[in-house]
């Protein structure tokens, strides 16, 4: 029996395996094989039940901190690193492995009854998630919040502004949008990194190739920001947590944010943060105007799978095609 030194053997066993050079990480606990090398002291358990999976800005922070308000649902801890998301498996942290991963989640005290979660808004958009997360979370559900792709786009320039994205701060909106490829790269990249997550159809038929319907829902994003409580009780039921949390009782409108925040005693209020809720003016017609004929096919696309999965249609979306019709 020949063997190698153990960078060579790696080495060696790549050049023969090329495809595994990228790992595609697993429940250690789903394979008999991987458990029983598995280390005694650690458990499988320390992973999410759910993932809310973005995109950003239809309301992702809210509904995170919506969540964590239940009894029954703790959230992963707070990355210094990447604006206190996650990011698992979007990005580079994928490779740093599992146990990176569950680093983030408390042991759970209650396996059964424990809801552990984590939000990274990018997901939703990043081709390699879906496989991914699927590899690691089978069982896991899916919760994407979908706001009108063109809001979502101005929301999302006006957050490169208020972080002093020179390119945003150069463009007018509607320069970002409707830049093409005689462009400048800079604003050709944020003209993409801006409109590519509203193409909600096809990002959520790749979740879909890897996730069952059942494991999926969707949720309006314009009514999280008008009756939460009212789509709280939906999450609730969907994810099928017990006990039921009365979020009637535990969020309030607060008339200066101008959005519903979680109520504290003595009428005091814990809303979101300066970043949550900008002020900026509203988007131009021109800009709505092309962007619905932008998204159109995505939306009329978004539209026929909704009524395929059985889900309901966002208001947002009805509008949406009837104005455009
Ligand atoms: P704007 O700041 O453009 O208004 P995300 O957390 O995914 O980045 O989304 C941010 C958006 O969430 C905000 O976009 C805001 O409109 C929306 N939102 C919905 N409910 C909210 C709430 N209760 N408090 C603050 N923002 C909320």
């Amino acid at each position: 029996l020949q063997t190698l030194p153990p960078v060579r053997l790696a080495q060696k066993y790549f050049q023969i395996f090329p495809d595994e050079r990228d790992p595609l990480w697993q429940n250690p606990c789903h394979d008999k094989r991987h458990k029983d090398i598995w280390s005694k002291e650690k458990t499988c358990d320390r992973l999410p039940k759910f993932l809310v999976i973005g995109p950003q800005k239809t309301g992702t922070t809210a509904l995170h901190s919506f969540l964590a308000l239940h009894p029954a649902i703790t959230s992963s801890f707070p990355s210094p690193v990447t604006f206190e998301e996650v990011q698992f498996f979007s990005g580079p942290n994928y490779q740093r492995g599992i146990d990176w991963y569950m680093d983030f989640f408390p042991v759970p005290s209650n396996v059964s009854t424990d809801f552990l979660f984590e939000k990274s808004a990018n997901y939703f958009d990043t081709e390699v998630a879906p496989k991914r997360a699927a590899a690691l979370l089978p069982r896991a559900k899916i919760i994407s919040i979908l706001i009108n792709p063109a809001d979502r786009a101005y929301s999302w320039y006006q957050h490169q502004r208020a972080h002093q994205d020179p390119v945003a701060l150069n463009h007018t909106f509607h320069e970002v949008i409707s830049a093409g490829p005689s462009s400048p790269a800079a604003l050709l990249s944020l003209h993409r990194r801006c409109l590519q997550p509203g193409a909600y159809s096809s990002h959520l038929e790749r979740w879909l190739h890897h996730y069952q319907p059942s494991q999926l829902l969707i949720v309006d994003g314009v009514q999280l920001r008008s009756s939460p409580a009212q789509v709280m009780d939906g999450i609730q039921k969907f994810l099928g947590v017990t006990p039921y949390y009365n979020y009637t009782q535990a969020l309030t409108f607060d008339e200066s944010k101008g959005f519903w925040c979680q109520k504290l005693e003595a009428g005091r209020t814990r809303c979101l943060g300066k970043s949550k809720g900008r002020k900026y003016p509203e988007m131009s017609l021109e800009s709505r105007v092309f962007l619905s004929e932008y998204y159109r096919e995505q939306n009329v696309e978004l539209l026929r799978m909704l009524k395929r999965l059985g889900q309901p249609l966002p208001i947002w979306l009805r509008d949406e095609l009837h104005n455009a019709s």
